[in-house]
């Protein structure tokens, strides 16, 4: 049986077709069936776009009403409340305009550690109720992590790596640098003047400029509202219709890297245009910082040599700091 489907037909096709793109047809894949096809169209999607989407997930859907409820009611609040819960760095509430080659994006967020202790420090910034708040934030990170790693268990069944949680056990490890954000877009001509000093009201308003992930996988679920896009190698911006009831994944610079450039990290940006407000969800999967990033022995063969030195993820955290969004990191530590 086939499982995977894009929008219009019941299997994965190029993107590059007009009419799909215009719809968005990118590879979908239903969890909920098991067998080695899920595994082999997960590792296509991850070759061919570094970037599918999820249907039958297994994510309870109250912990995502949860979650949801809270980044509403967070970012609702005035200014002044806001800022309490910041500087966003290392963590916390943040609001800035974030340029890539001209395009200037707006966005404001909530950036956290995955790890408990800091969920529980920092909830008392943001919330009057911390206890709920983190317990919301704890309960999906928890569900979104047991998705990213079941996924990151299949990759490594379907690249035939002998143990097949080599992936996913970075990313459960304690000590994981794994991030939890959420994004919220304004409507366009939202008077946020006190969080932000420039306005866009063009067609094209970036929220969240040209990037690609640095960490190993990202799980990211949005409103109903659209924003999200994704380019290939033609340039073409496809854009992803919003679907509360899925994940988007997308294939991560690590991730890149541990499958010797076998899996592509997507480029992607946001676009703030609805009359709506936007909200996206984002867990990023990261491993701990002293753990070393380099091809899999399996991923590395004579015709294929490495294409990247090994490093450590404090390493590439450290020599891509100070790279604006949209920069080739990666090309730092190519071989
Ligand atoms: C991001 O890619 O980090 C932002 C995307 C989004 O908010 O939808
Ligand atoms: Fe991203």
């Amino acid at each position: 049986m086939v499982v995977a489907s894009t929008t219009t037909t019941t299997t994965t096709t190029t993107i590059r077709n007009e009419k799909e793109q215009a719809v968005g047809g990118v590879p979908v894949i239903d969890l909920s069936r098991k067998g080695p096809q899920v595994r082999e169209l997960i590792l296509k999607a991850c070759e061919d776009y570094g970037f599918f989407k999820v249907i039958n997930h297994g994510v309870p859907k109250d912990a995502i009403a949860r979650i949801e409820e809270e980044g509403f009611h967070f970012f609702a609040k005035p200014a002044s409340e806001k800022r309490k819960a910041g500087p966003a760095n290392p963590f916390g509430y943040g609001c800035n305009s974030i340029g890539f080659n001209g395009d200037k994006g707006e966005v404001e967020y909530i950036l956290l550690h995955t790890n408990p202790l800091s969920i529980s420090q920092a909830s008392k910034a943001i919330s009057t109720d911390p206890t709920t708040f983190s317990c919301a934030v704890n309960d999906y990170i928890q569900a979104v992590r047991d998705l990213a790693c079941e996924i990151l268990d299949l990759i490594a069944e379907a690249l035939r790596v002998p143990d097949r949680s080599v992936l996913s056990s970075l990313v459960r490890d304690v000590d994981s640098d794994s991030l939890f954000r959420l994004n919220h877009y304004p409507p366009p001509g939202t008077d946020y003047k006190d969080w932000s000093t420039s306005r866009h009201h063009h067609r094209h308003r970036i929220g969240f400029g040209e990037h690609t992930d640095p960490q190993i996988l990202t799980v990211l679920r949005s409103n109903e509202v659209e924003g999200l896009q994704i380019s290939l190698d033609d340039g073409v911006w496809v854009p992803i219709p919003p679907d509360p009831t899925s994940f988007c994944i997308n294939v991560g610079d690590a991730l890149q890297v541990l499958t010797n450039g076998r899996f592509r990290s997507v480029r992607h940006r946001a676009i703030a245009n609805s009359c709506k407000p936007r909200l996206s969800i984002i867990y990023f999967g990261a491993p701990p910082l002293h753990a070393w990033i380099s091809p899999l022995p399996e991923m590395v063969t004579p015709q294929r040599p490495p294409l990247y030195r090994p490093f450590t993820w404090a390493d590439y955290k450290k020599a891509t700091y100070s790279l604006r969004l949209g920069d080739t990191r990666l090309d730092l530590f190519r071989t």
